[in-house]
C-alpha cells in the first residue's frame, strides 16, 4: 500500500505547540511560541483598518472571477511602494504569494531553475544560523543546496558581522544569500545601516544574489526605518528578490498574505523573471487566494484606512518596545542574559537556553516558547513580564540533587 510506505513525519515542532497550548488546562499558561501579536488581554483581534476594508469589499466587490497567477497586481504595486519607497534607478516587478512563506518558496524555485553561472551542481543558498526553523525545509524542498554559517555568538544574543564577510569570501559567484530585512527571526538582532551598506557592496562585488525575507516591517522602529536596510541593499546590487509577508503587519495571519518582489536595473530581464515566476506559481497552486491581498490593497489605497492601520501598527510596536524595556530593566534580566533586549528589534528574542530549560518552563510554569528557545515577545502582556522572568529564573536553576532518605 502506498500510504503505508510513508515514513511517519513528526508534526512541525513549532506549530505543534498551537495545539499543545490549547490543550493545556492551566489557566495561567503563557503562549510565547508561534509569532502572533497579542494584546494585554491575550487576544489577537482583527485590526480596525482590516475590518473596515473587509466591510468595503463585502459591500462593493462586483466579481470573484480569476485574476491570474500574479494575483492582485495593484496590491503588489502598493507593497512595492511600502517596501521600497520612492526609488530611483531600480525597477520592480512582483506577484502576490501565499504568505511570506509562499514568496520564499517561489523565490527558491526561481533560484533553483536558474542554471548556475559558475561551477556545477544545484543552485546554492547561504543561511545564517540561527534562523527561522522553516527556512531549511522551504529551500531544500525547492531543490536548493543549503550552506550555513553561524552569525551570532554561541548564545545567539550578539551579532558576529565578521562571519557575514567571511561567508561572502567563501561563497561562489552566483550563490544566493538569505538576509532578513528587519526584526530578525529568531534573534531580534538587525544589521546597522553601515553593516547593510558594507554587506550589500561586498555581495555585489562578489556576484552574490540577495534574497530578503521581510516579514516584520513596522515592528522594529517604524515602517520607513525598518525598510531602510532593504532599500540600501537594492541600491547597491544589480538584482534582488524580496519575500514580503503581510501576515503579521496587518494581523491577517490565517489569510496568508504576501508578495514576491523582484528588483533590477533593466526592464527586459525583470519581465523574463516575472514570466518565469508566474509559470512556477501556475504549476504550484495556479493562482493565489484573493481575500487577504484585496484587504491590504483596500487599506493602502485609502488615506484614511492607511492612517488607521499605521496607528494600530504603531500601537503594537510601542507595546513591544515597552515589553523589551521592561524585561531589560528587570532585576532578574542580568542573571538571565536579557539586558540586551532593549537594543534588539521585532517580535522575537532568543533565550540562549537549552532544551532542558525550554521543557522546564513548560512543565513547571506553563510558559511555552519555541523549541529553539525563541520567545515571541509580542505575545507577552506587560502585566506578565514578572511571571515570565520568574519562571525562566526557576527553570534555569540547576535541578537540586534528590536527597537520600
Ligand atoms: C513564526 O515564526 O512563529 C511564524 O512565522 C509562524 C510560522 O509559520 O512559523
Amino acid at each position: 500500500m502506498l500510504f503505508d510506505r510513508f515514513d511517519l513525519q513528526p508534526d512541525d515542532p513549532l506549530l505543534a505547540l498551537i495545539g499543545e497550548v490549547r490543550a493545556d488546562p492551566r489557566r495561567h499558561r503563557l503562549d510565547l511560541s508561534v509569532g502572533v501579536y497579542r494584546d494585554e488581554e491575550g487576544q489577537t483581534p482583527v485590526m480596525e483598518a482590516v475590518k473596515a476594508a473587509e466591510a468595503q469589499l463585502v459591500a462593493g466587490q462586483a466579481s470573484k472571477a480569476y485574476l491570474g497567477p500574479a494575483g492582485d497586481v495593484q496590491f503588489c504595486a502598493r507593497i512595492a511602494d511600502l517596501v521600497l519607497g520612492t526609488r530611483s534607478g531600480c525597477q520592480v516587478a512582483g506577484l502576490q504569494s501565499v504568505g511570506g512563506t509562499g514568496a520564499l518558496r517561489l523565490a527558491a524555485r526561481l533560484l533553483a531553475v536558474n542554471p548556475r553561472p559558475h561551477g556545477s551542481g544545484p543552485a546554492t543558498i547561504w543561511l545564517a544560523k540561527p534562523t527561522w526553523g522553516n527556512h531549511v525545509p522551504v529551500f531544500e524542498g525547492a531543490g536548493l543546496r543549503i550552506r550555513t554559517f553561524a552569525h551570532t555568538d554561541a548564545m545567539g544574543t550578539a551579532l558576529d558581522f565578521a562571519a557575514w564577510l567571511e561567508m561572502v569570501e567563501r561563497a561562489e559567484p552566483g550563490d544566493a544569500v538569505l538576509l532578513q530585512g528587519c526584526g530578525h527571526n529568531p534573534t531580534g538582532i538587525d544589521f546597522t545601516a553601515q553593516q547593510w551598506a558594507t554587506l550589500a557592496t561586498r555581495m555585489a562585488d562578489k556576484g552574490l544574489f540577495p534574497l530578503v525575507d521581510l516579514a516584520y516591517q513596522g515592528f522594529g522602529l517604524g515602517l520607513e526605518e525598518d525598510a531602510a536596510g532593504v532599500r540600501a541593499l537594492v541600491e547597491r546590487v544589480p538584482e534582488a528578490l524580496i519575500a514580503v509577508s503581510c501576515n503579521k503587519t496587518f494581523g491577517l495571519y490565517r489569510d496568508r498574505v504576501g508578495a514576491l518582489l523582484m528588483t533590477g536595473l533593466q526592464a527586459a530581464p525583470l519581465a523574463k523573471a516575472m514570466a518565469m515566476a508566474k509559470a512556477l506559481a501556475r504549476g504550484e497552486y495556479s493562482m493565489p487566494p484573493d481575500h487577504g491581498a484585496a484587504v491590504v490593497r483596500t487599506v493602502l489605497e485609502s488615506a484614511d484606512l492607511t492612517a488607521l492601520w499605521t496607528r494600530e501598527l504603531d500601537a503594537m510596536r510601542t507595546r513591544l518596545i515597552q515589553t523589551r524595556k521592561a524585561i531589560a530593566a528587570h532585576p532578574l534580566a542580568s542573571d538571565l542574559g536579557l539586558t540586551g533586549l532593549a537594543d534588539q528589534k521585532g517580535m522575537f528574542c532568543l533565550l540562549g537556553a537549552g532544551h532542558r530549560v525550554v521543557q522546564r518552563l513548560k512543565d513547571e510554569s506553563a510558559i511555552y516558547v519555541a523549541p529553539d528557545g525563541r520567545v515571541n515577545l509580542a505575545g507577552l502582556p506587560l502585566a506578565r513580564v514578572d511571571d515570565f522572568l520568574a519562571g525562566l529564573a526557576s527553570a534555569s536553576r540547576a535541578p537540586q540533587p534528590e536527597m537520600a532518605l
